[in-house]
């Protein structure tokens, strides 16, 4: 296990309360080589914890919002992108030279609220926002501020399955530490993972609450998957431009729009792109580590055979009854 966190993760800028709240709060020493606490049931770096506490208390939702929930490490870069030039694609057409999302990271245009707008104590006025304002948030259903549940604003999520989540996950994790040193070992990450203890998670309930939601609720949450959207990339981006009520005209079909836009925000077009190679966020991490391989299956490099038997079971129990199937392959 780690010792030495970088800044990145060290800083934590908690108000008194935070710190009385912290003393009370289960925790767990795990990912991101510091604490994490249980707040509201879910786990939470201590890094992040005043900044989810500062979004459930002042975001005010509008109802022309939408707002990207994922569990991390399912693809959040890449749906930010997708969303972004679905929803911008009158302003910005999607093969105009400068597309914003050709010169800046999709984290940049399609914001955190806890991991950057209520982060640090920052008092962004994102009323101003130009509507529809497009955000993103890893909170599960339960503790997001209310005005977001009781407002008309639309919730896209996001989910991967639990296998390549871990992976990518553990990979993401280890490269933040500086020189890639003193990595957490998979074991053991795979061990708090299992128990429930992950960057917002339990993944289960996480993944569960937003699925239920969806169905009960199906013009508020859609609920989508890394692998459909790999393996039918138009059926499912027709599905997001349904459901936001922007659908494709016959026209733009017909034009080619539809796979301009999957193109464009393809990991191999990201990835390579000047921004996403060299860029960095203010606080220093480079934007590269939000783009690793970019595929379905990866865990099969890493899981043992213990591994598959001991996630399978959980998954197996915890997802029962549901209707809810993850694909591996
Ligand atoms: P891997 O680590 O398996 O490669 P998030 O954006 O939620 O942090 O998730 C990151 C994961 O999404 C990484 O997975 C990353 O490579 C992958 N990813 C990033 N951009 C992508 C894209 N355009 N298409 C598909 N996968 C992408």
């Amino acid at each position: 296990m780690t010792t030495s966190p970088p800044e990145y993760l060290e800083k934590n800028n908690l108000s008194e309360d935070g710190m009385k709240l912290l003393s009370i709060l289960p925790k767990e020493k795990g990912w991101l080589g510091s604490y994490a606490y249980n707040y509201q049931g879910f786990w939470v770096p201590q890094k992040f914890l005043q900044a989810v506490i500062a979004f459930q208390q002042q975001f005010q939702a509008q109802d022309s919002d939408i707002i990207l929930v994922t569990t991390p490490k399912s693809g959040t870069t890449w749906l930010k992108s997708l969303l972004f030039a679905l929803v911008n694609r009158v302003k910005h057409p999607i093969l105009e030279p400068n597309h914003p999302l050709l010169i800046e990271n999709p984290h940049v245009l399609v914001p955190f609220l806890e991991h950057t707008l209520y982060f640090d104590g920052r008092t962004d006025d994102i009323s101003t926002f130009t509507s529809p304002r497009l955000l993103a948030t890893h909170v599960p259903f339960a503790s997001l501020p209310k005005s977001v549940q009781v407002s008309k604003s639309k919730l896209v999520y996001l989910c991967r399955n639990p296998r390549d989540t871990f992976i990518s996950m553990w990979h993401f994790t280890n490269s933040l530490l500086p020189d890639h040193k003193e990595a957490d070992s998979i074991e053991e990450m795979f061990n708090l993972f299992c128990k429930g203890v992950s960057l917002y998670g339990p993944f289960w309930n996480h993944v569960l609450d937003y699925w239920k939601k969806s169905i009960e609720k199906p013009n508020k949450i859609l609920f989508l998957m890394y692998e459909e959207i790999k393996k039918k990339p138009k059926i499912q981006l027709k599905r997001l431009a349904d459901f936001l009520e922007c659908p494709f005209s016959i026209e733009e079909e017909n034009s080619g729009v539809v796979d301009d836009i999957l193109n464009m925000c393809s990991f191999e077009n990201l990835s390579n792109l000047e921004v996403n190679r060299n860029g960095k966020f203010s606080t220093g991490e480079a934007y590269k580590v939000f783009f690793r391989r970019g595929e379905i299956g990866d865990w099969k490099n890493y899981f043992t055979i213990e591994m598959c038997n001991k996630l399978n079971h959980i998954v197996e129990e915890k997802f029962q009854g549901s209707g809810l199937k993850f694909s591996y392959v």
